[in-house]
Parts: structure tokens; C-alpha cells; sequence
């Protein structure tokens, strides 16, 4: 067990909200951060772990066997800078003792609701494609049957994942729009059930009778392409589809031939199946780009001021709580 009074050396691999970086570095610890204002390189990140005994990486670095041969067998902990940590080889990881952590938290978790739940309206307002056509100075007058969309109130919502995300969306959905809750969840979620009526389903019954599909699962080998041909058969015609979870948890591929035979009516977007690229098939000429029923934003669901600054805090606090000897506070589990 380390000695409390031990300093300790952290690698970060990028720059971000710094209440975390100063607690550490108030504990007395040697933090080091990547200077540039860039994702780390690989190479450069297999050359500045070496002798780390936290890192602290972000969902874009690769971190798995090779970083941490490179690191050395002092590396205690993995403080992912995210609720996600697909890209984090969590067996490799539990094989050399190394601990791994993500940063959930009530303002993380909120931030991600209040997207998911902004990409909600904007698809059922059509506010993307309005904001887009008056830009463009196509407004010359009002007229009654422009960019006709759909009430939220009354209609369904079906959440797929009822985990703690999920469940702040169906707080905004049944209090703030009086709409109906379904849930399809590996767990059931006794609270959802009482506090918001909601019923659970398996995913084909809940696809059937939701308007909005929303999607606030993990990315793990049992969730990959979740949502693909057969269940974009299942949903119906006018519902839409909103993802602010991982991309690969929707088939891609799936997802543009729905769209194109008008099997949904739209998509709202924040995560990507090869992200940083909006298709994975570059030469299928960035088509889910051309939809106007889709609106894409850039992987920032949980970019507020206060989801970032709890992110830092929860990571250094991991990070803290493995130097002291003591259990992590959010081990990814
Ligand atoms: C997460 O926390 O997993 C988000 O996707 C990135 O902030």
C-alpha cells in the first residue's frame, strides 16, 4: 500500500478544466500535461508515460497493453477522462493490477441529458433546417404550412439504457413535457417505474410504440450495431432516432439506407461510428451530412462548463483516492 505522504507522478494527456490538475498538484504530486493543443500522438504518448504512476487520458488516446509496457510496472491508475472507456483495455488493465476509473457525475450526467434532450426538440421543431433556410435569406414572408413539425407533449419516449443519463432525460421528458416513458434496460429500474410510470419492454415492443428513440447505453461487444436493419424495421415511420452515447452502437450503414427509404424520420446525432469522420465509408460522399431530417453535432453532449470541471475533479480525486491506498471512487465497471 502506498505511503500517504508519497509524491506521485501523473501524466495528462491534454489540457482541460484544471480544479482536478490542482488538486493534485496542491497534494504535492509531480503533473505533467501534453503541451500542444492536440490529441497526444501515439509515439509521443508511449515515450511521456514512461515512469507515470497515474495517467490521465481522454476517450480519443488507445490505451492498452503497449502503453502500459511503456508506461512500467509503478502505473497504478487509469483515470479516464470520460463516463465511457471503450478505449480503455480494461482486461489487459485488471491482468497488471492497474486500476481504471471513469468520471460520472450528477453535472456529467446532466449535461449528456440536456443534449440528448435539446437534439429531441430540435428534431421535433425542425429548428436545424429552419435556423439553416433563414440563414441562407430564404424567408420572404410567413407562411402556414412551413417547417410544419410535432409536438413533444403526449408522445412517447423510449429510452434504451435506464441508467443514471437515461434517467435525468425521463425526468425532463415526463415533468417538463408530460411525455410517455418506455425502457429497455438489462436491469430493471424500480424508480423510473414509480416516479415516472415507465413501463419496460424488450427493444423490439419498445422501438414499436416510441416517437423518440433515445439511446443511453455503454459501448461493449453486446451493444455494438444495437440498432441496425431489423430495428430500424421495427420503429415507426415518424418516430426518430437520437444517439448521444457511442457510434457504433447504431449501424451506421443501417441507419443511412433507413433514412433514405423514409423508414424513420429523422436522426440527431453526437457520437459516430469511426469518429472523427461523420461516415465511416468515405466514399459514400459524407451522405448522412446531405439529410436535412439529421442534425449532427460534434461529440460534445457533455461540453458544459460545469460537466467538464466535475469530470476534472472526479478524475483527480480517483486519482488521489488509489495514491492513499484507498478504493477508487468511480472504478469502470
Ligand atoms: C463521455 O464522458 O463518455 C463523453 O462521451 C465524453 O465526454
Amino acid at each position: 500500500m502506498p505511503s500517504p505522504s508519497k509524491k506521485f507522478f501523473v501524466f495528462v494527456t491534454r489540457r482541460f478544466a484544471d480544479s482536478g490538475i490542482k488538486a493534485l498538484q496542491k497534494a504535492g504530486h509531480r503533473v505533467e500535461i501534453y503541451e500542444k493543443d492536440e490529441n497526444i500522438p501515439r509515439t509521443e504518448l508511449l515515450k511521456r508515460v514512461k515512469g507515470c504512476d497515474a495517467l490521465l487520458p481522454l476517450l480519443t488516446d488507445r490505451i492498452d497493453a503497449e502503453v502500459f509496457e511503456a508506461a512500467g510496472p509503478q502505473l497504478k491508475i487509469i483515470a479516464n477522462y470520460a463516463v465511457g472507456f471503450d478505449n480503455v483495455d480494461l482486461v489487459e488493465a485488471r491482468k497488471r493490477g492497474i486500476v481504471v476509473t471513469n468520471t460520472p457525475s450528477d453535472a456529467v450526467n446532466e449535461s449528456v441529458a440536456e443534449h440528448a434532450f435539446a437534439l429531441l426538440l430540435a428534431l421535433a421543431h425542425r429548428i436545424s433546417e429552419a435556423d439553416q433556410f433563414a440563414k441562407a435569406g430564404k424567408y420572404t414572408g410567413w407562411s402556414p404550412t412551413q417547417f410544419i413539425g410535432t409536438d413533444v407533449r403526449g408522445k412517447t419516449l423510449g429510452l434504451i439504457g435506464a441508467g443514471r443519463i437515461g434517467s435525468m432525460m425521463a425526468k425532463k421528458a415526463v415533468q417538463g413535457f408530460d411525455m410517455k416513458l418506455v425502457y429497455a434496460d438489462a436491469h430493471e429500474n424500480l424508480l423510473l417505474e414509480r416516479d415516472y410510470g415507465a413501463a419496460r419492454l424488450p427493444i423490439t415492443k419498445l422501438l414499436q410504440q416510441s416517437d423518440y428513440v433515445s439511446l443511453h447505453v455503454p459501448l461493449l461487444p453486446s451493444t455494438r450495431h444495437l440498432i441496425s436493419t431489423a430495428e430500424f424495421s421495427s420503429m415507426k415511420k415518424t418516430a426518430f432516432l437520437i444517439n448521444t452515447s457511442r457510434g457504433p452502437v447504431v449501424d451506421e450503414k443501417a441507419l443511412l439506407r433507413a433514412l433514405k427509404t423514409k423508414r424513420i424520420a429523422g436522426a440527431a446525432l453526437d457520437v459516430f461510428e469511426c469518429e472523427p469522420a461523420i461516415d465511416c465509408d468515405l466514399t459514400d460522399t459524407l451522405e448522412l451530412r446531405t439529410f436535412l431530417n439529421v442534425i449532427l453535432t460534434p461529440h460534445i453532449a457533455s461540453a458544459t462548463i460545469e460537466a467538464r470541471e466535475a469530470m476534472s475533479m472526479v478524475a483527480a480525486q480517483n486519482i488521489l483516492a488509489i495514491f492513499e491506498g484507498k478504493p477508487a471512487l468511480t472504478p469502470a465497471k
